[in-house]
């Protein structure tokens, strides 16, 4: 058997980069070969797998984002320096961005044992460590050690407040905001902002149109590159081609705050040697950069990132004329970071609303911010997903924001994502009213499908296409649309163009193609029963408080996102697919479902291990590696999973 003598392996993520899936798949499996694991998660830093390298006998190291030549650029000189002799050293993960290999001699002649330059199956991992760990003696048990060494859950007591942030507060923090880095100064004046932002195409606007049901539903690409002039390209080509609102990505080391980071890889005039930035690094171009942009483009811009403090990125991204920023407390953090406490969170993201709103209260321009209810995208249960939606329009709202895009990222099931959008929207303006807010804008977002994406092109092509027909039998306001290439590396503008062109075709297509509106009501009660417990549970837990409840409801489990990196996260919860493709909870945690819908989890499940190997309930773990693989290797008919081949009820209609 492998790993029968129990070698220890130090495994975790390296970098800014939060995908936490492959992660805790390989922890899995190296665990189940009797493996000795210490995990680190995701987010570590070089120094922080030097200082216990010496207690493994391999080092394994993730890095996703393409950034690993940035992050490990330190190696030779830090590990020659400690001498491992007996340590052996594996990366894997993306090791570049775009298509360009010579990764894997340029880290083995850095000191790597073992590269792997793109994604491999664990099987390959496994073998390799038994080749090389044959005659090698394991390391002496030494958890107590390295457990020192984890992070420990801290919980901090200061009660979170839902009222609007006081003045005095608000100006304190924003002097700190605009010093901490220097392009921040040019954002201070709001008035001379809100004259420029004023006349830029708006946002809130063009969503305002489809709701109303004067124009067709959005189609927004995804763009993001490190050089203004052909971001500014990008997005002229998008114009060009019929697109009406755009946003840029923003690149990794700007979601870390590490502005220095960014300009080290950019260099003074171009790239510097081999470094190059995933997205849009927004504060360094600062305010001038994206002034540039909207005046010559003239189409409504949004900000998407996930920055852990957006509090700069926010008011760069206004003060340069964006009309739409994306992020929240909750869903800007536990499916991004580690250990970012949610009081703080929330604290850093009522300073973003506040901003938004005061554009509004002072210079009537109503800006839109939008919530990433994909959350860790793999596997996520529509009910959560609009829960958190939900917490974070309230808190919004609190601040004094009137404009919200609810989002939600498609999970297959072509029923269960219909009824997951329809109902985002109305269990959103239900609450939303009931709280006695009648001025708030209400927008949808259909997120095209997030988890890791079919290799095959033709899968890809076909996955965009349908999904777009999902998206507009679901009313959405605006589709945010995945590229051919998703699985391989940064879209080209021709990837892109196709992207747009097959969803625009997909959306001309939904008229024509029927949905059972039956079942699709049935989802919809599962949906509203669910959303309801579990809100219930929280504003309980918060005795009034939303921001309490988020932060007490996370820590009993009352809020629990599968695949989450954070310490702050249960991580209880664990969902599968069941036989039709939709997703449901194998394990439903701590959350405060209730019988009923408990038992109808637990049949849904047990009905999908009857079909397949019936296999036992010891045995979910292969239930969810089967479901978190199924899509990238192509291990389905079809697209959508299944509620595209009924034909024989009404068509629905846009709402
Ligand atoms: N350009 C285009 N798309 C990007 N994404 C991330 N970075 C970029 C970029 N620089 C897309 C990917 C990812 C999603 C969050 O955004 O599809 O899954």
């Amino acid at each position: 058997m492998k790993g029968k003598r129990g070698h220890t392996i130090l495994l975790g993520g390296i970098g800014g980069d939060s995908h936490s899936v492959g992660l805790s798949i390989l922890r899995q499996s190296l665990l189940m070969n009797q493996y000795k694991v210490h995990y680190l998660g995701t987010q570590n830093r070089l120094e922080d797998f030097l200082q216990v390298a010496g207690l493994a006998n391999v080092v394994m190291i993730s890095s996703m984002d393409g950034h690993s030549r940035y992050y490990l650029r330190d190696f030779p000189k830090l590990s020659r320096e400690r001498n491992f002799a007996q340590t052996l050293w594996y990366l894997g993960g993306n090791l570049h961005v775009g298509n360009g290999s010579g990764s894997e001699r340029y880290f083995r002649e850095q000191g790597f044992n073992q590269v792997f330059e793109k994604f491999v199956d664990i099987d390959t991992v496994l073998q390799a460590l038994e080749r090389d760990l044959n005659d090698v003696t394991p390391m002496p048990e030494c958890a107590s050690i390295i457990g020192e060494l984890e992070a420990s859950r801290i919980y901090l007591s200061a009660p979170v407040s839902d009222d609007t942030l006081p003045p005095d507060v608000f100006e304190r923090s924003r002097r700190e905001v605009l010093e901490s880095w220097k392009t921040g100064y040019r954002a201070k004046d709001l008035h001379a902002n809100a004259e420029f932002l004023g006349r830029q195409p708006s946002f809130a606007a063009a969503q305002a149109l489809v709701n109303a049901g004067r124009a067709p539903s959005l189609i927004q690409p995804r763009a993001g590159v490190p050089f203004l002039n052909k971001q500014l390209a990008l997005f002229k080509a998008f114009k060009r081609f019929g697109v009406r609102v755009l946003s840029y990505q923003v690149d990794s080391l700007t979601r870390n705050n590490n502005y220095a980071g960014v300009q080290e890889a950019l260099g003074e005039n171009g790239l510097a040697g081999n470094m190059t930035i995933n997205g849009f690094p927004v504060v360094n171009h600062g305010v001038p950069g994206l002034q540039k942009i909207i005046s010559e483009v003239g189409v409504p811009l949004q900000t998407r990132h996930s920055t852990r403090d957006p509090r700069l990125l926010a008011e760069i991204s206004y003060a340069g004329g964006v009309t739409s920023f994306e992020g929240g407390a909750i869903c800007y953090n536990v499916p991004y970071y580690k250990n970012y406490p949610l009081d703080e969170s929330i604290r850093a993201w009522q300073y973003v609303d506040r901003l938004t709103s005061l554009y509004c209260e002072r210079f009537g321009i109503r800006l839109d911010r939008e919530f990433f209810g994909t959350l860790t995208a793999t596997l996520i249960p529509p009910s959560l997903a609009i829960v958190v939606n939900i917490l974070e329009a309230i808190l919004a709202i609190r601040q004094g924001v009137k404009c919200v895009s609810l989002g939600y990222a498609e999970q297959g099931n072509r029923i269960q994502d219909v009824a997951a959008m329809r109902m985002l929207r109305k269990l959103a303006e239900d609450i939303i009213a009931r709280l006695g807010y009648h001025d708030v804008q209400v927008n949808t977002v259909f997120q095209q499908y997030m988890a890791a994406f079919p290799e095959s092109q033709v899968r890809a092509e076909e996955l965009i296409y349908e999904s777009a027909i999902t998206a507009s039998l679901s009313g959405a306001t605006r589709t945010v649309v995945k590229t051919p290439v998703e699985a391989s590396g940064i879209p080209s503008l021709e990837d892109n163009l196709r992207g747009v062109s097959l969803a625009m075709s997909g959306a001309a297509a939904a008229a024509q193609t029927p949905i059972d509106e039956e079942q699709v009501a049935e989802e919809c009660d599962v949906i509203r029963q669910e959303v309801e417990a579990i809100f219930e549970s929280v504003l309980l837990c918060g005795r009034g408080s939303i921001g309490e409840g988020i932060v007490e409801g996370f820590r009993r489990g009352f809020l629990d996102i599968p695949f989450s990196p954070s310490i702050y996260n249960r991580g209880a919860v664990m969902t599968a697919r069941d036989r039709d493709g939709a997703v449901r909870f194998l394990s439903c945690g701590n959350l405060q479902l209730g019988r009923e819908l408990q038992e109808f989890h637990r049949n849904k499940m047990n009905e999908r291990r009857h079909a397949e190997a019936r296999l036992s309930e010891k045995q979910n773990y292969l239930l969810v590696e089967r479901d978190v693989l199924q899509i990238p290797r192509g291990l389905y008919e079809r697209w959508p999973l299944f509620g595209s081949e009924i034909r024989d009820v009404v068509v629905s209609s846009r709402r």
